[in-house]
């Protein structure tokens, strides 16, 4: 039985990736997950959609019951685009740069810590994640999601660094934004997702921690992969 309640034929492994805003789980977590060939989830992805349709439709953060229709009603389809990055389509359209502006980021990280959006996405992650080859990346994967993943991760870098990387991110896209007032944007988010009530980020005890401050993205995927590949299953 897998903690969604559901028998299944689980190949492979199940991979957790947790850890804070802008440690580099979303870059790390797609080209191992290429690497391996198995099936990347983004979960805060999955969070960002419905904080922007939740914006769109005016929804209060305190409308339980239509957090809960929505959370059940939007059809959320990963694309892999040519390049082998990501696309996000919700409804048909692409959301995939309105779920990243700042405003949606710190929308998002208040609507995550709603009991009634956690429950039903849970749910989702677990019936896509169970029947294995999978990467899943997010913040309580580890520890609630997933507690029985096969290998978790817990990636983490200095919080001026993750506000440095989403600067130079940011800008890059063409975004007006100030280096202070990104890190403070990831320290804010940071204070949010540890301090709520329900499936804070956390590191899970059996969690391999990596520090990415200093290494190269190249340097975080062999240290990944020379534990991941010491499982038979893999
Ligand atoms: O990984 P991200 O920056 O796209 O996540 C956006 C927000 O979603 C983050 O501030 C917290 C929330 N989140 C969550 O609560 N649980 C997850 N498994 C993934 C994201």
């Amino acid at each position: 039985m897998n903690p969604a309640g559901v028998d299944t034929i689980k190949k492979g492994l199940i991979i957790a990736i947790d850890g804070p805003s802008g440690a580099g789980k979303s870059t790390i977590a797609r080209l191992l997950a290429a690497r391996l060939g198995y099936l990347y989830l983004d979960t805060g992805a999955m969070f960002r959609t419905i904080a922007l349709m939740a914006k769109r439709g005016g929804l209060s953060l305190d409308d339980d019951d239509g957090l809960a229709a929505l959370c059940r009603s939007v059809e959320i389809l990963f694309v892999r685009a040519d390049d082998d990055s990501c696309r996000i389509f919700a409804g048909g359209e692409d959301i995939s740069e309105l779920i990243r502006t700042p405003e949606i980021s710190l929308l998002t990280s208040r609507i995550s810590a709603k009991k009634v959006v956690r429950d039903i996405l849970l749910q989702l992650q677990r019936d896509i994640g169970s029947v294995g080859r999978v990467i899943l990346e997010g913040r309580d994967i580890g520890t609630v999601v997933f507690p029985d993943a096969d290998v978790k991760f817990f990636l983490s870098a200095r919080p001026e660094e993750r506000g440095r990387r989403r600067f130079l991110e940011l800008n890059a896209k063409g975004e007006k934004a100030g280096l202070e007032e990104t890190i403070a944007e990831v320290l804010l988010r940071d204070a949010q997702d540890e301090q709520r009530e329900h499936a804070p980020l956390r590191q899970a005890p059996d969690a391999i921690v990596i520090d990415s401050t200093f290494l190269s993205i190249e340097e975080i995927l062999v240290e990944m992969e020379a534990v991941i590949r010491v499982n038979p299953s893999v």
